[in-house]
C-alpha cells in the first residue's frame, strides 16, 4: 500500500542556518544543543523535518559551505553525540533531520586538498581538478574560477572561491570517500540530505571553454554547458538512490545551480533524487499572474512523476518579507505564506520566515559574505538573511547571551516568536493554522490543483481530492473585493486577504 503520508512528500521542511538559531553556550554562534532546546517551538509550529545548513568543520571562508572535514561537528556547533542528541530529540517529536552535504568542493584546509597540492605526484593530486593551463571557466563569486599555486606550479579550479576547491568526482577514489560520507551520516540517524550544488559535481572530460552570452559579471557571461550539468551525474544518482534507498524513507532533495524548472525535473525519478530544487518563486514580483506563471511552468515539467517542491526564501536569497511587505506591514507575507502552504508540493520554510522576519541590513564594514565583498554596493552579499532568530525581547533577541555574529534586526522588541505565539493573530499563527489544515485535508497536500478565474489582483485555486474540495482565494490587490466561492470557509486570515473554503463535490 502506499504510504498516505510521507514526510518529504505530505510535510513541511524547515530549514535551519545553525549559526543564528540559537546559542546555548553564549559564544555568539548558533549550536546544536541549541537547536535541541528549540524543538518543541518547532514541534508547536508543525513541520516535519528540518533541515540543517552546515555545521562541519569549517574556516568559515564560506560561512560553514566551505568543509575541512564532513563527518564531524565543528567544536563551535557541538560535538557528535550532541547531533546524536538532536537526531533523537527530533525523532521523538516525529521530525525528521536532514543534512546539507556539500561535495562538490571542500574547503582548502581540508586534509584532502592539503595532500593534493603537496606535490605532482602526491596519491591524492587526482582528488582536485588541477591543469598546467586554465580554460575559460569563471567563479560564481567573481574572477577566474582557476587559482595559481605556486609550490606546483599548476592551477586548480574553484567554481566558487577560491578557499573551495571543486573535487574531481571522476576520480573513483573520491566517488567512494563522497558516498562513505553519505554512509556515515545515514549511519547517525540522518533522514535525507539537501545536496549543495550537485549539478556541478562533474564538469566536461576535456574541460572545453565555456561558450560566451550576454551578462553583466564574468560568470554570466557564459553558457555553463561545460561546467554544470554533465551527463555523469546520472549514474552516480542512481547509486546514491540504492544507498538511500537500503533504508526507508530517506531522502535526497538537490540545488539545482542556475537551473531551469525543466532541468531540475530532469533530475528528479524513482533512480535519481526525490526532488531537485525549484527556485522561481525567488525571483517573482508580487503580482498574482506572476506567481500562477511559475505555478504553471512547474507544473508543466514535473508532470505526473516528479513531485514538486515550493521555496520563497533560503540563507542565499533576501528573505520573503524583505521582498514583498512594506515596512512592518504582513499581509503580504500572509498571502504568499498561504500560496506556499496550499499548494500542490513540499514547502520549505526557512526559519524565521514564519515570524516575518526582515533581512538586516549593514555598513560596508559589517559585510561578512565573500560575494557581498567583492561586489559591494551592486551587490551586499548575503549576510542580510543570515541574521539571529528572534525569539523574545530581550537583549540579543534571546539568541544569545553574548554578542551574536551578526547583528540582531532592531525590530526583535516587537517582532518575535513569543510575541506572535502569545498573538493569535500573527503570522506565527497562520503559518501554525496553515500548516495544520494541510495536515488535516488530503486535497491540500495531494489534490490536484485547478486555478478559478478570479477578479484582478485575485488568485484562487482549487485542491480535489475525490470527493473532498478546498478553494484558496488570495488577494494580492491590498483592496477589498467580493468574489466569493462555493463552500464554507475554514480559513480566513485576520486581514481577509488569505481565504480557504471547503465543499465537497
Ligand atoms: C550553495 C549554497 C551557498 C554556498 C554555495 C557554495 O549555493 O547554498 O550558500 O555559498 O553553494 O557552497
Amino acid at each position: 500500500m502506499t504510504n498516505p503520508y510521507l514526510w518529504w512528500r505530505d510535510g513541511v521542511i524547515y530549514q535551519i542556518y545553525p549559526r543564528s538559531f540559537a546559542d546555548s553556550n553564549n559564544d555568539g554562534l548558533g549550536d546544536l544543543p541549541g537547536i535541541t532546546a528549540r524543538l518543541d517551538y518547532l514541534a508547536h509550529l508543525g513541520v516535519d523535518a528540518i533541515w540543517l545548513s552546515p555545521f562541519y568543520p569549517t574556516p568559515d571562508v564560506d560561512f560553514g559551505y566551505d568543509i575541512s572535514n564532513h563527518c564531524e561537528v565543528d567544536p563551535r556547533f557541538g560535538t557528535l553525540s550532541d547531533f546524536d542528541d538532536l537526531v533523537r530529540e527530533a525523532h521523538r517529536r516525529d521530525i525528521r533531520v536532514v543534512l546539507d552535504l556539500v561535495l562538490n568542493h571542500t574547503s582548502d584546509q581540508h586534509p584532502w586538498f592539503a595532500e593534493s597540492r603537496a606535490s605532482r605526484d602526491n596519491p591524492k593530486r587526482d582528488w582536485y581538478i588541477w591543469q598546467p593551463r586554465p580554460n575559460n571557466w569563471q567563479s560564481v563569486f567573481g574572477g577566474k574560477g582557476w587559482e595559481y599555486d605556486e609550490q606546483t606550479g599548476e592551477y586548480y579550479f574553484h567554481m566558487f572561491v577560491k578557499e573551495q576547491p571543486d573535487v574531481n568526482w571522476r576520480n573513483p577514489q573520491v566517488r567512494q570517500a563522497q558516498l562513505d560520507v553519505v554512509r556515515f551520516w545515514l549511519g547517525r540517524g540522518a533522514d535525507g540530505f539537501r545536496l549543495d550544488v550537485f549539478n556541478a559535481y562533474f564538469k566536461d572530460e576535456q574541460l572545453r571553454d565555456n561558450p560566451p552570452k550576454f551578462g553583466l559579471r564574468g560568470f554570466d557571461r557564459q553558457k555553463h554547458i561545460y561546467d554544470i550539468d554533465q551527463p555523469e551525474m546520472m549514474p552516480l544518482l542512481a547509486e546514491l538512490r540504492e544507498i538511500l534507498d537500503a533504508s526507508p524513507e530517506k531522502y535526497a532533495v538537490g540545488e539545482t545551480f542556475i537551473a531551469s524548472p525543466a532541468t531540475a525535473a530532469g533530475y528528479c525519478g524513482p533512480d535519481k533524487l526525490h526532488a531537485a530544487f525549484n527556485f522561481d518563486f525567488t525571483l517573482r514580483p508580487y503580482n498574482p499572474a506572476a506567481f500562477r506563471d511559475a505555478i504553471q511552468k512547474w507544473d508543466q515539467v514535473a508532470g505526473q512523476q516528479v513531485w514538486p517542491n515550493y521555496v520563497l526564501s533560503n540563507h542565499d536569497q533576501p528573505r520573503t518579507a524583505t521582498r514583498y511587505c512594506r515596512g512592518e506591514d504582513d499581509s503580504r507575507a500572509i498571502v504568499v505564506m498561504a500560496m506556499l502552504l496550499t499548494l500542490r508540493g513540499t514547502p520549505f520554510l526557512y526559519y524565521g520566515e514564519e515570524l516575518g522576519l526582515r533581512d538586516i541590513s549593514l555598513a560596508r564594514h559589517e559585510i561578512l559574505d565573500p560575494p557581498g565583498k567583492r561586489y559591494w554596493p551592486f551587490y551586499k552579499g548575503r549576510d542580510g538573511c543570515r541574521a539571529p532568530m528572534q525569539w523574545d525581547a530581550s537583549p540579543n533577541a534571546g539568541f544569545s547571551g553574548a554578542t551574536p555574529w551578526l547583528k540582531v534586526h532592531p525590530n526583535y522588541v516587537h517582532r518575535n516568536a513569543a510575541a506572535q505565539q502569545a498573538d493569535p493573530d500573527s503570522l506565527f499563527n497562520i503559518t501554525r493554522q496553515l500548516i495544520a489544515l494541510r495536515r488535516a485535508y488530503p486535497s491540500l497536500r495531494c489534490g490536484r490543483l485547478d486555478f478559478l478565474e478570479a477578479p484582478g489582483g485575485l488568485l484562487a485555486y482549487t485542491r480535489t481530492d475525490g470527493r473532498e474540495k478546498l478553494t484558496v482565494v488570495l488577494n494580492f490587490s491590498g483592496r477589498k473585493h467580493n468574489y466569493r466561492p462555493e463552500g464554507k470557509p475554514v480559513f480566513v486570515s485576520p486581514g481577509g486577504e488569505a481565504q480557504i473554503y471547503s465543499s465537497t463535490g
